[in-house]
Protein backbone atom coordinates (compact mmCIF):
# COMPACT_ATOMS: atom_id res chain seq x y z
CA UNK A 1 0.00 0.00 0.00
CA UNK A 2 1.66 3.21 -1.05
CA UNK A 3 1.99 6.37 1.40
CA UNK A 4 -0.80 8.08 -0.08
CA UNK A 5 -3.36 5.50 -0.06
CA UNK A 6 -3.70 5.38 4.06
CA UNK A 7 -5.28 8.63 3.94
CA UNK A 8 -8.59 9.86 2.98
CA UNK A 9 -6.88 13.42 1.91
CA UNK A 10 -3.55 13.45 0.80
CA UNK A 11 -2.19 16.72 -0.71
CA UNK A 12 1.17 16.83 -1.91
CA UNK A 13 3.11 19.84 -2.32
CA UNK A 14 0.41 21.77 -3.77
CA UNK A 15 0.57 25.06 -5.22
CA UNK A 16 -1.72 27.04 -7.25
CA UNK A 17 -1.45 30.39 -8.96
CA UNK A 18 -4.19 32.65 -10.62
CA UNK A 19 -3.72 34.70 -12.91
CA UNK A 20 -5.82 38.43 -13.16
CA UNK A 21 -4.63 40.02 -16.16
CA UNK A 22 -0.85 40.96 -15.93
CA UNK A 23 -0.75 39.94 -12.27
CA UNK A 24 -0.15 36.26 -10.73
CA UNK A 25 -1.30 35.57 -7.16
CA UNK A 26 -0.57 32.61 -5.73
CA UNK A 27 -2.73 31.68 -3.46
CA UNK A 28 -1.28 28.43 -1.97
CA UNK A 29 2.30 27.94 -2.16
CA UNK A 30 3.62 24.19 -1.62
CA UNK A 31 1.00 22.72 0.76
CA UNK A 32 1.58 18.73 1.71
CA UNK A 33 -1.03 17.76 4.03
CA UNK A 34 -2.36 13.90 4.98
CA UNK A 35 -5.51 13.49 6.74
CA UNK A 36 -6.33 9.85 8.59
CA UNK A 37 -9.72 8.37 8.00
CA UNK A 38 -12.39 9.44 10.73
CA UNK A 39 -10.62 12.62 11.51
CA UNK A 40 -12.13 15.64 11.88
CA UNK A 41 -9.35 18.58 10.78
CA UNK A 42 -9.98 22.38 10.78
CA UNK A 43 -8.03 24.59 8.58
CA UNK A 44 -8.31 28.17 10.12
CA UNK A 45 -6.42 31.42 8.30
CA UNK A 46 -7.28 35.04 8.14
CA UNK A 47 -9.23 36.12 4.85
CA UNK A 48 -7.14 35.68 1.89
CA UNK A 49 -4.70 33.20 3.19
CA UNK A 50 -5.89 30.04 0.59
CA UNK A 51 -8.48 28.22 2.80
CA UNK A 52 -11.40 28.14 0.08
CA UNK A 53 -8.28 27.50 -2.28
CA UNK A 54 -6.93 24.67 -0.64
CA UNK A 55 -10.53 22.85 0.07
CA UNK A 56 -11.31 23.31 -3.54
CA UNK A 57 -8.83 21.28 -4.58
CA UNK A 58 -9.02 18.71 -2.38
CA UNK A 59 -12.78 18.68 -3.31
CA UNK A 60 -11.71 18.24 -7.02
CA UNK A 61 -13.42 21.26 -8.51
CA UNK A 62 -10.01 22.76 -8.92
CA UNK A 63 -6.71 21.26 -9.49
CA UNK A 64 -3.39 22.39 -8.52
CA UNK A 65 -1.06 24.32 -10.72
CA UNK A 66 1.54 21.80 -9.42
CA UNK A 67 1.76 19.09 -7.38
CA UNK A 68 -0.81 16.10 -6.47
CA UNK A 69 -3.99 15.57 -4.70
CA UNK A 70 -5.27 12.06 -3.58
CA UNK A 71 -8.82 11.44 -2.39
CA UNK A 72 -9.07 7.59 -1.10
CA UNK A 73 -5.74 6.90 -2.61
CA UNK A 74 -6.86 7.76 -6.11
CA UNK A 75 -4.77 10.77 -8.11
CA UNK A 76 -7.38 13.42 -8.47
CA UNK A 77 -5.02 15.66 -10.29
CA UNK A 78 -4.92 13.65 -13.43
CA UNK A 79 -8.48 12.74 -14.38
CA UNK A 80 -10.75 13.37 -16.91
CA UNK A 81 -13.78 15.62 -16.41
CA UNK A 82 -16.30 12.35 -16.11
CA UNK A 83 -14.09 10.35 -13.87
CA UNK A 84 -13.41 13.25 -11.52
CA UNK A 85 -17.26 13.97 -11.30
CA UNK A 86 -17.57 10.48 -10.95
CA UNK A 87 -15.33 10.66 -7.83
CA UNK A 88 -16.85 13.98 -6.69
CA UNK A 89 -20.13 12.03 -6.10
CA UNK A 90 -19.22 9.32 -4.77
CA UNK A 91 -16.72 10.19 -2.15
CA UNK A 92 -17.42 13.57 -1.29
CA UNK A 93 -20.30 15.49 0.47
CA UNK A 94 -20.11 19.48 0.11
CA UNK A 95 -21.57 22.02 2.58
CA UNK A 96 -21.47 25.78 2.09
CA UNK A 97 -21.50 28.67 4.22
CA UNK A 98 -24.89 29.79 2.51
CA UNK A 99 -26.61 25.88 2.80
CA UNK A 100 -27.26 26.15 -1.17
CA UNK A 101 -30.92 24.57 -0.48
CA UNK A 102 -33.24 24.04 -3.60
CA UNK A 103 -35.91 26.75 -2.28
CA UNK A 104 -38.88 25.28 -4.20
CA UNK A 105 -38.19 21.86 -1.88
CA UNK A 106 -39.04 20.63 1.36
CA UNK A 107 -36.50 19.55 3.77
CA UNK A 108 -37.43 16.24 2.82
CA UNK A 109 -36.86 16.30 -0.96
CA UNK A 110 -33.86 18.52 -0.85
CA UNK A 111 -32.03 15.06 1.20
CA UNK A 112 -33.60 12.94 -0.92
CA UNK A 113 -32.20 14.30 -4.32
CA UNK A 114 -29.22 12.72 -4.35
CA UNK A 115 -30.40 9.88 -3.52
CA UNK A 116 -32.64 9.93 -6.44
CA UNK A 117 -29.79 11.02 -9.14
CA UNK A 118 -26.98 8.71 -7.44
CA UNK A 119 -25.79 6.21 -10.54
CA UNK A 120 -26.30 3.54 -7.86
CA UNK A 121 -28.71 3.95 -5.88
CA UNK A 122 -27.63 2.62 -2.10
CA UNK A 123 -30.81 3.83 -0.51
CA UNK A 124 -34.37 4.32 -0.67
CA UNK A 125 -34.67 7.96 -0.63
CA UNK A 126 -37.00 9.25 1.70
CA UNK A 127 -36.36 6.66 4.59
CA UNK A 128 -32.73 7.28 4.34
CA UNK A 129 -33.88 11.37 3.67
CA UNK A 130 -35.57 10.87 7.37
CA UNK A 131 -32.46 8.78 9.25
CA UNK A 132 -30.45 11.44 8.23
CA UNK A 133 -32.43 14.85 9.29
CA UNK A 134 -33.11 12.65 12.68
CA UNK A 135 -29.43 12.50 13.28
CA UNK A 136 -29.25 16.27 12.53
CA UNK A 137 -31.91 16.63 14.71
CA UNK A 138 -34.44 18.22 12.17
CA UNK A 139 -36.51 15.57 11.53
CA UNK A 140 -39.48 17.65 12.70
CA UNK A 141 -38.67 20.25 10.16
CA UNK A 142 -38.88 17.77 7.29
CA UNK A 143 -41.75 18.91 5.63
CA UNK A 144 -40.67 22.62 5.38
CA UNK A 145 -38.80 24.25 2.76
CA UNK A 146 -35.79 26.62 3.41
CA UNK A 147 -37.63 29.75 3.90
CA UNK A 148 -39.61 28.08 6.73
CA UNK A 149 -36.54 27.06 8.19
CA UNK A 150 -33.92 29.17 10.68
CA UNK A 151 -30.12 29.46 9.17
CA UNK A 152 -29.00 26.82 11.55
CA UNK A 153 -31.75 24.24 10.61
CA UNK A 154 -31.32 25.33 6.76
CA UNK A 155 -27.40 23.94 7.50
CA UNK A 156 -28.24 21.15 9.43
CA UNK A 157 -30.63 20.04 6.60
CA UNK A 158 -27.57 21.31 3.77
CA UNK A 159 -25.39 18.80 5.79
CA UNK A 160 -27.77 15.73 5.80
CA UNK A 161 -28.29 16.61 1.99
CA UNK A 162 -24.37 16.28 1.22
CA UNK A 163 -24.07 12.86 3.37
CA UNK A 164 -26.91 11.35 1.46
CA UNK A 165 -25.04 9.00 -0.56
CA UNK A 166 -23.01 8.15 2.57
CA UNK A 167 -19.58 9.73 1.44
CA UNK A 168 -16.54 9.28 3.25
CA UNK A 169 -16.00 12.56 3.62
CA UNK A 170 -17.08 15.69 4.08
CA UNK A 171 -15.93 19.67 3.02
CA UNK A 172 -17.47 22.59 4.91
CA UNK A 173 -16.51 25.74 3.65
CA UNK A 174 -17.26 28.30 6.64
CA UNK A 175 -20.24 26.21 7.85
CA UNK A 176 -21.17 28.41 10.63
CA UNK A 177 -20.09 31.46 8.89
CA UNK A 178 -23.50 32.80 8.24
CA UNK A 179 -24.91 31.95 11.63
CA UNK A 180 -25.20 33.19 15.19
CA UNK A 181 -23.36 31.29 17.81
CA UNK A 182 -26.03 29.49 19.37
CA UNK A 183 -27.22 28.23 16.16
CA UNK A 184 -23.41 27.82 15.06
CA UNK A 185 -22.45 25.95 17.80
CA UNK A 186 -25.75 23.34 17.59
CA UNK A 187 -23.42 23.40 13.31
CA UNK A 188 -20.53 22.08 15.63
CA UNK A 189 -22.31 19.70 17.62
CA UNK A 190 -23.98 17.92 14.18
CA UNK A 191 -20.91 17.71 12.50
CA UNK A 192 -19.19 15.82 15.47
CA UNK A 193 -22.20 13.41 15.95
CA UNK A 194 -22.09 12.95 11.78
CA UNK A 195 -18.04 12.13 12.83
CA UNK A 196 -18.63 9.58 15.60
CA UNK A 197 -21.84 7.96 14.36
CA UNK A 198 -20.81 7.93 10.55
CA UNK A 199 -17.08 7.69 11.19
CA UNK A 200 -17.33 10.36 8.32
CA UNK A 201 -13.68 12.43 7.55
CA UNK A 202 -14.51 15.86 8.57
CA UNK A 203 -12.28 18.60 6.85
CA UNK A 204 -13.65 22.41 7.30
CA UNK A 205 -12.44 25.50 6.93
CA UNK A 206 -13.29 28.22 9.40
CA UNK A 207 -11.69 31.84 10.10
CA UNK A 208 -13.16 31.81 13.40
CA UNK A 209 -11.02 29.81 16.32
CA UNK A 210 -12.92 28.83 18.68
CA UNK A 211 -14.84 27.06 16.08
CA UNK A 212 -11.57 25.57 14.92
CA UNK A 213 -10.57 24.01 17.92
CA UNK A 214 -13.51 21.71 18.46
CA UNK A 215 -11.86 19.55 15.75
CA UNK A 216 -9.61 16.82 16.60
CA UNK A 217 -6.53 18.78 14.65
CA UNK A 218 -6.63 22.50 13.60
CA UNK A 219 -4.05 23.24 10.54
CA UNK A 220 -3.35 27.07 9.93
CA UNK A 221 -3.08 28.82 6.46
CA UNK A 222 -0.64 31.95 6.16
CA UNK A 223 0.08 33.18 2.88
CA UNK A 224 -0.79 29.66 1.12
CA UNK A 225 1.45 28.14 3.11
CA UNK A 226 0.67 25.80 6.36
CA UNK A 227 1.94 27.22 9.76
CA UNK A 228 1.14 25.24 12.44
CA UNK A 229 -0.78 21.82 12.42
CA UNK A 230 -2.21 20.93 16.50
CA UNK A 231 -4.40 18.83 18.62
CA UNK A 232 -5.79 21.38 20.34
CA UNK A 233 -7.14 18.52 23.08
CA UNK A 234 -3.44 18.60 24.37
CA UNK A 235 -2.34 21.13 26.60
CA UNK A 236 0.59 22.41 25.68
CA UNK A 237 -0.88 22.63 22.33
CA UNK A 238 -3.51 24.53 23.37
CA UNK A 239 -1.24 27.22 24.95
CA UNK A 240 -0.02 27.63 21.23
CA UNK A 241 -3.43 27.51 20.11
CA UNK A 242 -4.29 30.76 22.52
CA UNK A 243 -1.15 32.14 21.79
CA UNK A 244 -2.30 31.98 17.83
CA UNK A 245 -5.78 33.53 19.22
CA UNK A 246 -4.14 36.41 20.63
CA UNK A 247 -2.65 37.30 17.17
CA UNK A 248 1.02 35.95 18.63
CA UNK A 249 3.11 33.63 16.72
CA UNK A 250 1.43 33.69 14.03
CA UNK A 251 2.14 36.55 10.54
CA UNK A 252 -0.10 39.43 11.18
CA UNK A 253 -2.69 38.77 8.12
CA UNK A 254 -1.54 40.25 5.12
CA UNK A 255 -2.85 40.05 1.30
CA UNK A 256 -0.73 37.40 -0.35
CA UNK A 257 2.52 38.77 -2.14
CA UNK A 258 1.67 39.85 -5.63
CA UNK A 259 3.93 39.82 -8.57
CA UNK A 260 3.91 41.35 -12.32
CA UNK A 261 4.76 39.69 -15.11
CA UNK A 262 7.08 41.20 -17.50
N1 LIG B 1 -10.66 33.06 -8.96
C1 LIG B 1 -9.68 33.80 -8.46
N2 LIG B 1 -8.99 34.65 -9.24
C2 LIG B 1 -7.99 35.39 -8.75
N3 LIG B 1 -7.58 35.36 -7.46
C3 LIG B 1 -8.23 34.54 -6.63
C4 LIG B 1 -9.31 33.71 -7.07
N4 LIG B 1 -9.76 32.97 -6.01
C5 LIG B 1 -8.98 33.34 -4.98
N5 LIG B 1 -8.07 34.27 -5.34
C6 LIG B 1 -7.03 34.88 -4.48
O1 LIG B 1 -6.27 33.84 -3.90
C7 LIG B 1 -5.99 34.10 -2.53
C8 LIG B 1 -6.57 33.00 -1.66
O2 LIG B 1 -7.98 33.06 -1.74
P1 LIG B 1 -8.95 32.09 -0.92
O3 LIG B 1 -8.51 30.68 -1.09
O4 LIG B 1 -10.34 32.42 -1.33
O5 LIG B 1 -8.69 32.55 0.59
P2 LIG B 1 -9.57 32.34 1.91
O6 LIG B 1 -10.63 31.32 1.61
O7 LIG B 1 -8.58 31.91 2.93
O8 LIG B 1 -10.14 33.67 2.23
C9 LIG B 1 -6.58 35.48 -2.26
O9 LIG B 1 -5.56 36.44 -2.43
C10 LIG B 1 -7.65 35.64 -3.33
O10 LIG B 1 -7.84 36.99 -3.62
MG1 LIG C 1 -12.72 31.41 1.76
Amino acid sequence: MSESNRYVVHVQNATKELKMGQVTVHALRGVTLSVEPGEFLSIIGPSGSGKSTLLGLIGGLDTPTSGKVYIDGTDITDLSERELTRIRNEKIGFVFQFFNLVPTLTALENVALPIQFARRRAFNPASRAKELLALLEVDDRMHHRPNQLSGGQQQRVAIARALANNPPLLLCDEPTGNLDTVSGALVMQALRDVQSEMGTTVVMVTHDMDVASQADRVVSLVDGRIADDIDPRSTAQLAAMKMLREGRGVTPSRQPEMETQP
